[in-house]
């Protein structure tokens, strides 16, 4: 008979029965193939953001704050208006720009400016060429390109959220059933997945404060896929593979 005191042996892998082996290997095939699809949609949406092949911070701080440099007041004045106005002044415009384009902004420091090398063409006599004279006119030539759009960010905060949270739920729980040395390692690699959620949607959010977070995206990124990785390898491993030896014991905990 049993003792009371023995505590309750969380299994490894082998001790498990069959059917749940043959039920967790399956689970896990179908999300290894889930996070390959997964890459290949963010690589299919961001790669050519940029406009440049390859993923990068840029492709991400585009996606998510916007390409606030696109706008065809900036281009103009880059390209052939650039003659009609000095850099200092012109470095100033931009900035206003970048920083969203204010009408009050405009007030103070746009619109003297524009005034003064401007609306001598710009002055709504000539037909075709955009009215610099007042702000309305003015903020038709800087249409904004400001990134996903805060509804559109909600929503996919909520779907992530669920989603990974629910993904990362039943490969932890599958994972516990391995054999690690160092028993916090364990928790670490169970844990890390959940931080790193929590700094990509943070950081989705904050790219749209500071572009500095498109780097926390992609580091938050990574270490989700390095847990998945190995969540999902020493599993596999250890669900087919892992045997004691003689006189050998594995503890789960
Ligand atoms: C000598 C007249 C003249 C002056 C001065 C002038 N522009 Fe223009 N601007 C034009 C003409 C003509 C066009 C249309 C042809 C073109 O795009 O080059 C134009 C086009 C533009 C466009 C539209 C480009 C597009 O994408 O359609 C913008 C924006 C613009 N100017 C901004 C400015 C700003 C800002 C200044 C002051 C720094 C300025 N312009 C000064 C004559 C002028």
């Amino acid at each position: 008979m049993q003792s009371p005191h023995i505590r309750y042996r969380y299994p490894v892998f082998y001790e498990l029965p069959n059917s749940l082996k043959v039920l967790f290997t399956n689970v896990l095939i179908m999300m290894g193939f889930g996070y390959v699809f997964g890459l290949t949609q963010i690589w299919e949406v961001h790669h050519l953001e940029d406009g440049k092949p390859g993923l990068s911070v840029q492709d991400i701080q585009i996606a998510y704050r916007g390409n606030r440099s696109g706008t065809r007041l900036e281009a103009a004045l880059r390209g052939s208006m650039s003659r009609h106005i000095d850099p200092a002044k012109a470095e100033t415009i931009f900035q206003w720009i970048h920083q969203g384009a204010s009408e009050q902004g405009y007030n103070e420091t746009i619109k003297p400016i524009l005034d003064e090398r401007c609306i001598g063409c710009h002055g709504g006599r000539m037909g075709g060429i955009p009215d610099l004279r007042d702000y309305a006119g003015v903020r038709q030539t800087v249409n904004l390109d400001e990134g996903v759009s805060i509804g559109t960010l909600v929503r996919v905060s909520h779907i992530h959220l669920f989603g990974l949270t629910l993904i990362f739920t039943v490969m932890g729980f599958i994972f516990s059933h391995a054999y690690i040395k160092w028993r916090h390692m364990k928790s670490l690699i169970i844990l890390i997945p959940f931080l790193a959620i929590f700094v990509d949607i943070a950081s989705w959010w904050l790219t749209k404060v500071s572009p500095a977070f498109g780097y926390t995206v992609i580091i938050g990124g990574a270490l989700m896929g390095v847990a998945f990785a190995l969540q999902w390898a020493i599993s596999m491993y250890q669900l087919w593979f892992l045997r004691p030896a003689v006189g050998e014991t594995h503890l789960a905990d």
